[in-house]
This record gives C-alpha cells, structure tokens and sequence, in this order.
C-alpha cells in the first residue's frame, strides 16, 4: 500500500485539506464499511438465533484485541478494550494500589485528562500530586527524579504532548520509574498511529489510548494495555458477566440451564480483559478500531513514522522560510506528528485558523500552561500539496495582515 493510495481509503481529503488528526480524525472507508456491515446484522439477525448473533457480534469485536497488541507488541491477554483513553486512564487511577500520602507525578503541559483521575484521588483519598515543569516545552526525565520522594509511586504522562507535539524520551522514563519501583502510567494517544511504541523494548505498565485521533476509528473505542507482571499488584475493578470465565459448553448452553443459581463462587477471566465493564459492548466502536488496526498494520509503522516526519521536516523548513515560530521541538526523537507553530500573539494565532478554516484547511488552536498555537497534524493521509496549501494560506495571511497594519498614505 502506498501513501497516495491510502489516500482514496479517506474521501474527506477530496473536499479539504485535513491536518487535524490529533483531534477526532477522519475514517478509513474500511472502516466504515466494516461498520456498516455490523449495522446490517443489527437490522437483520442473520444468525439462526438471538443469542448466536450477541456470540457473532462479541467474536467481531474481540477482533481489536489482538490487533491492538500487535501494534504495541504486547500479548493479546495484556489488552482490555476501552470506550476512550479517559476510560483507561480511570480504570488505571482506580488499579493501582495509592494510600493517603503517596505521591503521583504529573507533567505541567498535559491535556487535562492526563490529571484529572488523580486530582479525584488528591480530593477524595488524600493522595498527593506534584506537578513537573517543562523547560522551554521540554519534559526532562531528571526534573521528574527530583520531585521523587520515597512516597513516590507513580508517573502518569502523555508520550507526545497534546498541544505542541513534544515526545518525551519513554525509555528513559522507563529506566527511572523501574529503578526506584513507581508504576509508569502512560496516555499514547497523542503518538499511536504516527509513530510506534514497543512495550517489549520500553517497559510500561498501563498505557490508555482511545481510537479517534491517530488511529482514525471512526469512534468509541480504545484500549488499555496492562503489563502482565504486574496485574497480581493490581486492583482489579467491579466485574461483568462477559469477564466471568465462559463456562463449559459456552454461554448459549449455560442460560439454557435451568438449575443456574446467580449468587454462587465465580471465577473471572485472567488478563487485561477483566478490566473491561463485561457486558453488551460498543460492538461498532470495535469492530471500526479492528478494521483502522489493519490498515495501521498493512501500511507498517515504521513506514508511516518516516512519512509523517518527513512532512513535519517539510511543514517546518516552509514555516521557517516565512519567518514564523515552531513551538514543537525539532529533533525527530522528541516529536511524532503534530507540529505547532505561532504568530507571537493568541488573537493573531486565533486570525490564521480562522482563515485556514474558511480554505477548508483544518488545524486546530490549542494551548496549556502558556504552551502551543495552531497544532498542525501530519498524518499518513497527508501529502506535499496538503502542507504547499497550508503554507501558501499562511504566507497569504501574512501579508494581508502587513497591508492592514502598513500605515495609510
Ligand atoms: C493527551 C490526551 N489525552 C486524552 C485525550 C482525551 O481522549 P479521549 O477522548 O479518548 O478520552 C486527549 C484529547 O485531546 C488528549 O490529547
């Protein structure tokens, strides 16, 4: 599969210049059409009974699994299928074993999901948050080491951040949460689909990522990777019937049974996927994450690593060429897809999107903790013209508002 031909997967492209993946993408037709495809059951049941088809639909999504661990080469046991990263990021606040008085590390630029579990916890629990601080956007691993205490026991961070495209350096991060003991919690959905993380190679114990933004599902579904060492250290939260062990001769059989008592000793599936709710799923959500895993997969991550660096080289060297700033670091360790840029001012950076937007060019403005402008997404639909066009309405802009400040004769 090549780049240009992935293109005709995404018709959206036809009608605009989309550069806002890191937002909620746009959807592969696979995708869609693997939805629809679900839909066509719920309109039909073409199983020869109800309860075949909720068997067929669970089989179609339990597809996403496997396929979400390969992505991250993790095992198919260490993924638990999710509505969204908050979901996982939750139920990853909730696991993890915190007494008043532990200390949680969190990032100041990150989006506000990235804390907002843990201020609960702060709020309710008594568990105490200390805040890293970035330097000139940068997160530095010996910034996170001192505000390490002996009651420190987890790191939560978002591998790429959300509103200027920093990639904090994992494995290093990695290092120091395994050498002084502390859970590592991270949020990739900022970076999946761009560029790809090996849980093998970088040891992570829970990692959260919805579907919607690099993965381009089309919605409601992500995962949670749960590294398996680790699950026996965990709290586990409350329990479905779909993570009760399947008994012998399979679901159908069992509700058949007419002595089946409901108060009785359970056991529970082993793996990530206790951890998912266990009742009648967001199957299209699923099945639309399974269908998007492939192409990702198909296409290979590595390959689509390299493209999209090299339009953010592209994207970059243009903005430079118009003397307009790069927030996003540089180097191509510390980025992934997103590149931002800035005019100097909010109200000038607010002016520039709304004049992309109104040339169908979609960006995005965003900014936390004095950190970010207008977020540019290069994705693996993206291509040289999408980024000539984002430049050429930039330069434009530029000189519109040089003849509106030039004083008049
Ligand atoms: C870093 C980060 N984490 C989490 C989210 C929210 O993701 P979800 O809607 O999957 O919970 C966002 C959305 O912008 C984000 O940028």
């Amino acid at each position: 599969m090549n780049f240009e031909s992935i293109r005709d997967e995404f018709p959206a492209l036809r009608e605009k210049t989309f550069l806002d993946a890191a937002c909620v993408s746009i959807a592969p037709r696979s995708a869609v059409a693997a939805v629809q495809e679900f839909l066509e059951r719920a309109l039909t049941c073409p199983e020869p009974s109800a309860t075949r088809n909720h068997i067929a639909m669970d089989e179609l999504r339990a597809a996403a699994r496997p396929l979400a661990a390969q992505l991250i080469n993790a095992r198919e046991d260490e993924v638990a299928l999710v509505e969204s990263t908050s979901q996982g990021l939750a139920i990853a606040a909730q696991a993890v074993p915190l007494a008043a008085g532990d200390r949680v590390l969190v990032a100041a630029p990150e989006f506000m999901e990235v804390a907002i579990p843990w201020c609960q916890l702060r709020d309710r629990e008594g568990i105490e948050l200390a805040v890293v601080p970035h330097r000139d956007g940068k997160l530095f691993v010996d910034e996170f080491a001192a505000l390490m205490t002996d009651r420190t026991r987890l790191v939560v961070v978002s591998s790429v951040q959300w509103s200027h495209g920093y990639r904090i350096d994992l494995n290093a991060l990695s290092a120091l949460c395994r050498a002084r003991g502390v859970w590592l919690v991270v949020d990739a959905i900022q970076q999946l689909g761009a560029v790809p993380i090996d849980v093998q190679a970088t040891p992570i114990d829970l990692l959260a990522c919805g579907g919607h933004k690099w993965l381009n599902a089309p919605f409601g579904c992500g995962f949670l990777y749960i590294r398996r060492d680790r699950m026996q250290d965990l709290r586990p939260p409350m329990a479905g019937y779909l993570a009760v062990e399947t008994p012998e001769g399979g679901w159908g059989n069992y509700f058949q049974t007419p002595s089946i008592q409901p108060v009785r000793d359970y056991h529970y599936v082993e793996g990530a996927r206790r951890y998912e709710a266990g009742g009648t799923a967001n199957y299209p959500g699923a099945i639309g994450l399974a269908a998007s895993l492939r192409m990702f997969l198909e296409a290979g991550q590595e390959r689509i690593a390299e493209h999209v660096w090299t339009l953010g080289e592209k994207l970059m060297t243009g903005l430079d060429r118009l003397g307009i700033s790069v927030s996003t670091p540089r180097e191509r360790a510390e980025r992934a897809g997103i590149v931002t840029f800035s005019l100097g001012s909010p109200e000038q950076n607010a002016a520039i999107v709304e004049h992309l937007l109104a040339r169908r060019i979609l960006v995005s403005l965003r900014y936390t903790a004095g950190i970010g402008g207008v977020r540019v997404a290069c994705h693996l639909f993206n291509n040289d013209s999408d980024i000539g066009r984002l430049l050429e309405a930039a330069g434009e802009f530029q000189r519109g508002a040089a003849r509106s400040s030039a004083p008049r004769p």
